[in-house]
């Protein structure tokens, strides 16, 4: 990291995209997120420029046409026929997003449309899945109208036969749990399935589910990637040796004809977004990590108010006996996860303590610059009624946990 290898130029020297290229790979992940994409578009504007156009011209010699493609010879990168195939602000977020998710990536309208597309694309007997977001359920069930898909637990993996897939959503939503992606992975490879991994709640620098082995990572990028609570889009990403297998042509041909493709304003969006994402994703774990641990410390605390309200905290940073193993450290190299769960004892109170914040708003979501604290069944009615999510935004940790504090006593005060 941080060495930029000069190779002699001679008196002339004018950098080329393949230079930058080269060099990418030994700079820290914050320098290529703003970086990455500087030659995709030959414009010199220093920010990028945001393309509504739906059609775009063919080369005005006859010669060089070539049928169903537009390749400009200065930009590769951006050349486009119609924009349900590709558009230069999604094409230049999929060209950033390769370089931080070391791998290559394809984005969509949202993270279910993603998830579908993955489904579709590999089109198993059987999908095993534990709990995790509700949506992907709902898109499985979609999917067993058409092919009869079985879903089936993930304690059940030792029934896969080659061609199912083993998909693992890491951490936990809404728990913030972690989960042992090298024992699916070695569970896939006994078996001959694939492993699929939903990384939302921890994008790289904290985990990236492909150095553990995972064919296929899906993000929500409305998370993570947007992190502003503004736009919606969803990305895959997909291991080497499966884009070897043609599995990325096939997903472009696919969203060509479902049409799932993100708004070029979105794709827009997603690249100012992309900047920061490792500057915001740090702090934020960060300041789950030391919320999660003063709020367990107050529940063995008598006096403390926490204890009074809350029975449990969640966190993969409280995973003690997986921490004590290692495997959670190694996967999760850059911190736990900016979404943690809380536990009333009473529902009642889990209603009710959202409303009692100043700073954390009560809105379904996650990683957004601001914090949330939901009461999780408002958009998951199946979810249990004592149980909180809270999603940790940008500001600052002492604030945080004053208000935490000020809601509790508050409740108690009133609804004690
Ligand atoms: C873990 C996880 N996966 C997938 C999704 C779906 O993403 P989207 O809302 O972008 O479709 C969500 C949304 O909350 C999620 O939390």
């Amino acid at each position: 990291m941080g060495s930029i290898t000069t190779p002699d130029h001679g008196t002339k020297f004018v950098l080329t995209a393949e230079a930058l290229n080269k060099a990418l790979p030994n700079m820290h992940p914050s320098t290529r997120a703003v970086h990455a994409d500087d030659f995709v578009t030959p414009h010199r504007a220093i920010a990028p420029g945001m393309h509504t156009a739906v059609n775009f011209r063919y080369a005005r010699d006859p010669e060089d046409l070539v049928p169903e493609e537009n390749k400009d010879p200065n930009a590769p990168d951006d050349s486009h026929v119609y924009s349900r195939y590709t558009a230069p602000n999604s094409k230049r977020l999929e060209v950033l997003l390769r370089s931080l998710m070391g791998g290559e990536v394809i984005t969509y309208s949202t993270g279910l449309s993603a998830f579908h597309a993955m489904v579709i694309l590999i089109n198993p007997k059987k999908i095993f899945i534990g709990d995790g977001y509700h949506g992907c359920h709902g898109v499985l069930d979609i999917i067993q109208r058409l092919t009869g898909i079985q879903k089936l637990e993930l304690t059940d993996v030792d029934q896969a036969v080659p061609g199912d897939i083993i998909h693992v959503e890491t951490p936990l939503n809404p728990t913030g749990e972690a989960r042992n992606l090298a024992y699916y992975r070695a569970k896939a490879t006994e078996k001959g399935a694939y492993l699929t991994v939903d990384a939302t709640f921890a994008p790289p620098p904290l985990q990236n589910p492909l150095d553990l082995g995972a064919d296929v990572v899906m993000h929500s990028g409305t998370k993570y990637v947007g992190g502003h609570s503004d736009m919606l889009c969803g990305l895959l990403v997909l291991a080497e040796e499966r884009v070897k297998q043609g599995w990325l042509k096939t997903l472009h041909k696919d969203r060509q004809y479902i049409g799932s493709v993100m708004g070029s304003f979105e794709g827009w969006l997603g690249i100012r977004s992309a900047r920061t994402m490792q500057l915001r994703v740090m702090r934020q774990a960060e300041t789950a990590q030391k919320l999660a641990s003063w709020l367990q410390e107050q529940l063995s605390d008598p006096k403390s108010s926490v204890g009074k309200v809350l029975s449990h905290v969640q966190h993969a940073s409280l995973q003690k006996d997986d921490l004590e193993n290692g495997w959670l450290q190694k996967q999760m190299p850059g911190g736990f996860g900016p979404v943690f769960s809380i536990w009333a004892h009473n529902p009642e109170h889990a209603r009710r303590l959202p409303s009692r914040m100043y700073v954390f708003q009560h809105a379904t979501s996650l990683g957004g610059v601001e914090s949330l604290m939901e009461w999780r069944a408002m958009s998951d009615a199946g979810c249990d009624k004592r149980l909180l999510r809270v999603s940790c935004g940008i500001e600052e940790f002492e604030d945080l946990k004053a208000d935490i504090l000020q809601g509790f006593e508050s409740l108690l005060r009133d609804f004690s």
